[in-house]
Parts: structure tokens; sequence; C-alpha cells
């Protein structure tokens, strides 16, 4: 029987993840109580390398169980299966199809780490059959994906996790409390940086490998034909068919910091000009490899947004412990410089000080995986949700376009849309191949 204090507990979650809020701050008696005995049941899509590598995670986590397996590589989804056999003791079910998995009703929830342009068609799919999602970075493959995800979790109540695992790591934690307690004083610009992508990849026509559902693979993007580097990650990561670059694929994870890092009301970027490079805009990996972007929040707070390369004389002058990707916040009484690999400041002790007792917090579990799967099992939001994926990743984007056009972009975060150049609002969307129109 339900005691009053679980009900609050659910209608108050049930409320903010309806809603689509960001518990930026929440207090900690809400969460994790009174579990239902049954595993989660969770169905894995796409089992290449980082589904294998959140495979190996999830079939640690002891609150849940991974029943199936889906990837249109035969070999993959065979491989993953025999993962779960050996950790788990049980054949979970392979499907080379996600609507064959998804139409299965014991799965509540499922992990989803398919090349860049499938993730919201998934995610999208997934809550309408009613599962809870955890999908990998970058969100989507344009705006109008993001913004379609959004309302998709608003309207279904679905959990929504993020892959930007690093919101787990004690230090970066510490650093987002020291920025958002004002150690550094008010924020006043921020600096964001990510591993630069790459050009090459060969278009020479290959046959489709024995054992992949080429179809499925493509699905929403246009049908092109098969080449050795189309179907390997290099392709989904640097080919503008399947995403956008790193600018938005290794761009995710420092930009989810300055995300977090900032207050959860807090006016969305507004302005961005910039330069990007396309080294072989010819060959299959044709998207933006560098980027130097200049972008301004509406509440004055300046973001530089650059690829490694551009960043690292930059940083190196403040920063002694270089990091290939990190994200520094910069306020009058000094800066906090934070990456998953390595943290500094202007003042290192601040990172061994006690915080206050009345000092904010953010929302936070030290283990990503098993994390997700208690918000699954309590409906309780998740501390990488949907709002601030569709931000973090709107910078990618918006970003991009600046770099394309040359000029300054104009956003308007409140209403979504692009004040100026207008005609860039036509560009929100991306041509869908047939059958996938509906996704
Ligand atoms: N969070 C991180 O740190 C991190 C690290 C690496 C990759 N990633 C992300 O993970 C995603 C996958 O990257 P990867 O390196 O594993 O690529 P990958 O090519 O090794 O794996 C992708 C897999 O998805 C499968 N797939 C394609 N279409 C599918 C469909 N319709 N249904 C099910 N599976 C489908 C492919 O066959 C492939 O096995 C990318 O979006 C990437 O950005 C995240």
């Amino acid at each position: 029987m339900k005691t009053k204090l679980q009900i609050s507990r659910r209608n108050f979650l049930g409320a903010m993840i309806a809603a689509g809020v960001a518990p930026q701050f929440v207090p900690a008696r809400v969460f994790g109580q009174n579990a239902p005995s049954k595993k989660i049941q969770l169905g894995h899509i796409g089992n290449g390398g980082q589904g294998t590598g959140l495979l190996r995670n999830f079939l640690s986590v002891d609150i849940a169980t991974s029943v199936a397996v889906c990837d249109p590589f035969r070999q993959r989804r065979e491989n993953a299966a025999k993962l779960v056999k050996a950790a788990q003791g049980h054949d979970p079910v392979l499907y080379n199809d996600f609507r064959e998995l998804l139409a299965d009703k014991s799965i509540d929830a499922v992990v989803i780490a398919s090349p860049d342009h499938w993730h919201v068609p998934l995610g999208l799919a997934a809550v309408r059959a009613g599962k809870d999602v955890y999908i990998e970075k970058p969100l989507g493959k344009s705006l109008n994906q993001n913004r379609a995800m959004l309302e998709a979790c608003k309207k279904t109540g679905k959990i929504f996790q993020y892959g930007t695992m690093q919101r787990s790591q004690e230090m970066l934690k510490r650093g987002i409390e020291l920025v958002l307690n004002g150690y550094i004083g008010e924020v006043q610009r921020i600096e964001v940086w990510a591993p630069a992508g790459h050009g090459g990849g060969s278009l020479d026509e290959i046959p489709v490998p024995d054992g992949l559902d080429y179809d499925l693979y493509i699905g929403p993007a246009l049908m092109k034909a098969c080449s050795k580097d189309r179907i390997t990650n290099q392709g989904s990561y640097h080919c503008s068919d399947y995403a956008i670059g790193f600018i938005a694929g290794w761009g995710a994870h420092p930009l989810d910091i300055a995300i977090w890092g900032s207050n959860s009301d807090q006016a969305g970027p507004v302005t961005f000009k910039g330069t990007g490079n396309f080294p072989t805009p010819n060959a299959l990996f044709d998207c933006c490899a560098t980027w130097d972007v200049d972008i301004k929040f509406a509440d004055g707070v300046a973001m530089h947004f650059m690829s490694h390369e551009i960043a690292e004389p930059i940083v190196k002058k403040y920063r002694q412990n270089w990091c290939g990707d990190g994200t520094t916040f910069y306020g009058p009484k000094g800066w906090i410089s934070l990456s998953r690999g390595g943290v500094a400041a202007s003042n290192e002790a601040w990172f061994k000080e006690t915080l206050p007792a009345d000092a904010k917090h953010v929302h936070y579990h030290n283990r990503y995986y098993k994390h997700f799967c208690e918000c699954v099992r309590d409906r309780a939001p998740s501390i990488s949700p949907i709002d601030h994926a569709v931000r973090s990743d709107a910078i990618s984007h918006l970003s991009l376009m600046a770099i394309k056009t040359g000029g300054e972009v104009v956003w308007d975060p409140k209403e979504y849309k692009i004040k100026s150049p207008d005609a860039l609002n036509a560009q929100m969307g991306i041509q869908v191949r047939g059958a996938w129109q509906q996704a």
C-alpha cells in the first residue's frame, strides 16, 4: 500500500518530469525510497563500440537486467548477446529491427547508442512506445528534432538521460557547485573547447557486408552507396549525412558542463558568430572539423566555443594541466576550469573547502548507469535531463549555422526560433527518407 509520503513524492516528481523541467536543485529526500522488487528490464539499441561499453556498464547494475539487444549488424548484436549471457546467465532476445524490440511491453527502458542521425528518431519511437530512454550524445541531427524530443518527453512523462556521464564525476560536480555558489563571483564568460574532427573517408562503393541490414542502418538519412568508411563510427561521426561533426559529437561534453554550471532558468544563448574549417568537403568526412565561435547569452555572459587546437594556446596561458576538452568559467574573483581529464582553478584550495551549510547543490549521483535505472524505478528525473540536452546541443547547431553563413546568427531561445537571418529557420529541420518521415 502506498504511504502519503510516497504519493506526494511521486506526484511532485511526475509533475517535474512531465513538465520537462530540469531539477537543478532537488531535495535529496525525494529520491530513492521504497523500490519495487522487480528489476528494470533494459533493451540495448545499437551494439557498436559505445553501445557495447554501455552494455557492460548496465550489466553491472544490480537493479536492472538486459533482456534485449538490437543492431542491424548481426555480428554486433550476437556479440552483445554473448556479453549478456556471460554476465547475467540468460539469453537476451536479439533484434535486427528496433520496432520489434519496442513492441515488447515487458521492456521498461532502452539504451540508445546508434549513429547520431538515429538518436532522435529512435528516441521518439521509444518514448511513444512507453519506454524510458538513455540516449547517447549528441542529441539530434537538427534543431527541430531536438524540440520534438523535448515535447515527446514532456507529453509522455518518460525519463530521459543523456550520454554525458561525466555528470557523475565527483570533481566536476564539486567545480560546478563552486561556480553556482559564487566562488568566482557572477559568471562573466565561459571558454568551451573539444577535440577537432577530421576529413578524409572513402566514397568508393563496396558490396554491403554480410550480416548488415544496410537499409535499416541508413534509416532516415538519404540512401547512398555503401563504402568501407560509411559504415564505421568514423562515418557516423564525421559525415554530414549522419552528423554535424565533432562540434556537436565531442562539443556535447564540455557544453554540457557549461549548461550544468548555468542557473537552470538562465536565458539561453542569443548571438553566434564564428569561423570553421571543412577540410574535405568532397570526401565522405565532410563535416566542419575545426571551429572558433563567439556566443553571447541574454544575461551578458560571453562564451568562446573552440576546437582544441584553437583553444590550446589560450587555455595553456592560465591552465597548466592542459586537457583536449574543457569548460572554464570566469568571474570577477577568479576562474574554475573543468574537464573529464582534470580540474584546475585560480585558487586550487577551493576544491578542498567545505561548502557552507546553505550552499546550493546540484542534483547528483556518483553512479551514472545505476542512477538511470533508479530514475526508471522511482519515476524520478535524471541528473542529465532532456532540457539540458536541448540547450547544449542547440549551441552546436547554431554555432555551425553561424560558421556556414559567415555572419551573426541571432537566436530566440524562448520562442525556439532564429530571429536573423530569418531564412535560416528553414534549416532547422532536415530531409528525411521516405518511410521514416513520421519519425
Ligand atoms: N558518451 C560518450 O562519451 C560517447 C563515446 C563514443 C561514442 N558516443 C556516441 O555513441 C554513438 C555510437 O557511437 P559508436 O562509436 O558506438 O558507433 P558504432 O558505429 O560503433 O556503433 C553504432 C551502432 O549502431 C548501429 N545501428 C545503426 N542503425 C541502427 C538502428 N536502426 N538500430 C539499432 N542500431 C543501429 C550500428 O550498426 C552500430 O553497430 C554515437 O552517437 C556517438 O556519438 C558517445
